[in-house]
């Protein structure tokens, strides 16, 4: 299977190198591939890099990851989705970190669904840094990542793609909940920078039996 994944920074290089270890072909879509060549050429050969426009033709699965400021326009630039499976592994991060600048009654990953009313939003990939994509193994357990959409298949096929990568990939149901998956994100970088926790932790859940 191919992935695509728009923006090809610390969130789309971080999941790039999980998906291709576990034996799927990438295809970043950057404004600029020249930017990014030399990157994709250091994951080798089953990372491809083009335009947004080619990304977004290559595969059925588009996971965005660019700052939740460009996701309009990108969403806008496709006249036809055509049922892909859009992921939004984004956060309406205000500047400084300083909290969520979309939310309580409304998410991110809603305002990109009426953007792109033709593809299928799911929530995902947006709950732990970067390093934890790029390798999720933890010494005790699984880390946590929870998903969410309003088509159950499409959150069914990136459960799967988040499981391949090492996490406990959870159904939290239909993509209202990413009023709560986008706090939850917040909490992490609350610890990790304001409270001086670090990058280096995740999110597990612990079950009674
Ligand atoms: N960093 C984390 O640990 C982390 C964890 C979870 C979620 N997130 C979220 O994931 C998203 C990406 O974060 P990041 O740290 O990976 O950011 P980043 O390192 O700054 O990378 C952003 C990427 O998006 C590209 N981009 C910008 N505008 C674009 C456009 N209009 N069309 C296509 N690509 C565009 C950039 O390309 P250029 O270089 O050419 O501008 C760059 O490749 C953010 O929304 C962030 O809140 C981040």
């Amino acid at each position: 299977m191919r992935i695509s994944i728009i923006g090809a920074g610390n969130v789309g290089k971080a999941l790039a190198q999980a998906f291709i270890r576990q034996g799927e072909e990438v295809f970043f879509g950057v404004p600029n591939p020249e930017k990014y060549q030399s990157a994709a050429a250091a994951l080798g050969p089953m990372a491809a890099l083009g335009t947004v426009e080619q990304a977004v033709a290559a595969s059925e699965v588009v996971i965005l990851a660019v700052p939740f400021a460009a996701t309009e326009a990108i969403a806008r630039s496709v006249s036809d989705w055509q049922g892909k499976v859009l992921v939004d592994a984004t956060n309406p991060l205000a500047a400084g970190l300083a909290g969520l600048t979309v939310g309580t009654t409304t998410s991110a990953a809603e305002q990109l669904a009426r953007w792109a009313p033709t593809a299928k939003v799911v929530k995902a990939f947006n709950t732990t840094g970067a390093e934890n994509m790029a390798d999720a193994s933890f010494a005790r357990g699984l880390p946590f990542m929870p998903v969410c959409g309003d088509d159950a298949q499409a959150r069914a096929k990136v459960i799967a793609l988040a499981a391949l990568i090492g996490f406990d990939a959870v159904d939290l149901g239909p993509l209202s909940a990413a009023r709560y998956v986008e706090p939850f994100a917040m909490t992490w970088i609350h610890m990790a920078f304001k409270q001086g926790l670090g990058r280096n932790f995740a999110f597990g859940i612990l079950h009674k039996d």
